[in-house]
């Protein structure tokens, strides 16, 4: 318990994820105590990372639900930033499912009420799914601010996502809420 306010990072597996250590480094300097929530491909990606990124947060990473039982290993969330965020995630979110971790977080995120940005990051033919802009749609009548480019989505040009706006999507958290706990 640091008296900060929580922010739970949920990391999906597009390019930008293996930069996420940018937006981790930045969330703590604004004064965030700040977890890392991976979905499972994304952890592949990120397995050689995942000692400096646990010793950066100073909290475990976190890819699959506990065993019913077992106490919560991460303080509950004051706000979550999904970013990336795919194509795959952004539909399953929209569409309630929660068969995985981060997706049973940010869809009870919704129930709960907490501050919820997400920065998707999508090449062309996944962005001109029509399931995509359905999404966008519902997620943000539920008051998701979902964070697009001029021309959609990042991630339309292809590329590694190096100006992936990491630091708007801070900005739209800000302030950060006061920590209850
Ligand atoms: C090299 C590579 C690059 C990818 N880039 C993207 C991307 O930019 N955006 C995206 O939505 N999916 C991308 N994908 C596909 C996702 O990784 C895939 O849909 C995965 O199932 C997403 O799972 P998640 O949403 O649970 O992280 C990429 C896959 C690979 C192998």
């Amino acid at each position: 318990m640091s008296g900060m306010p929580v922010l739970y990072v949920i990391g999906c597996a597009a390019p930008p994820v293996l930069k996420i250590q940018t937006l981790i480094t930045s969330a703590i300097d604004r004064g965030w105590d700040t977890c890392l929530i991976l979905t499972a491909t994304a952890d592949r990606w990120l397995a050689d990372s995942t000692n400096t990124l646990t010793e950066l947060t100073g909290n475990p990473i976190r890819t699959n639900y506990k065993l019913p039982g077992r106490p919560d290993v991460l303080p509950p969330a004051d706000a979550m930033l999904v970013a990336p965020a795919t194509s795959n995630t952004i539909n399953k979110w929209a569409a309630g499912i929660s068969d995985t971790l981060p997706l049973g977080l940010i869809t009870e995120a919704i129930g709960k009420g907490l501050p919820l940005v997400a920065l998707p990051f999508l090449n062309e033919a996944q962005a001109k799914h029509p399931a995509f802009s359905r999404s966008v749609e519902i997620l943000r009548g539920a008051g998701v601010q979902i964070l697009l480019g001029e021309e959609g989505p990042h991630g339309l040009g292809g590329g590694s996502g190096a100006d992936f706006p990491w630091e708007l999507a801070l900005d739209r958290l800000e302030p950060a809420p006061t920590n209850t706990k």
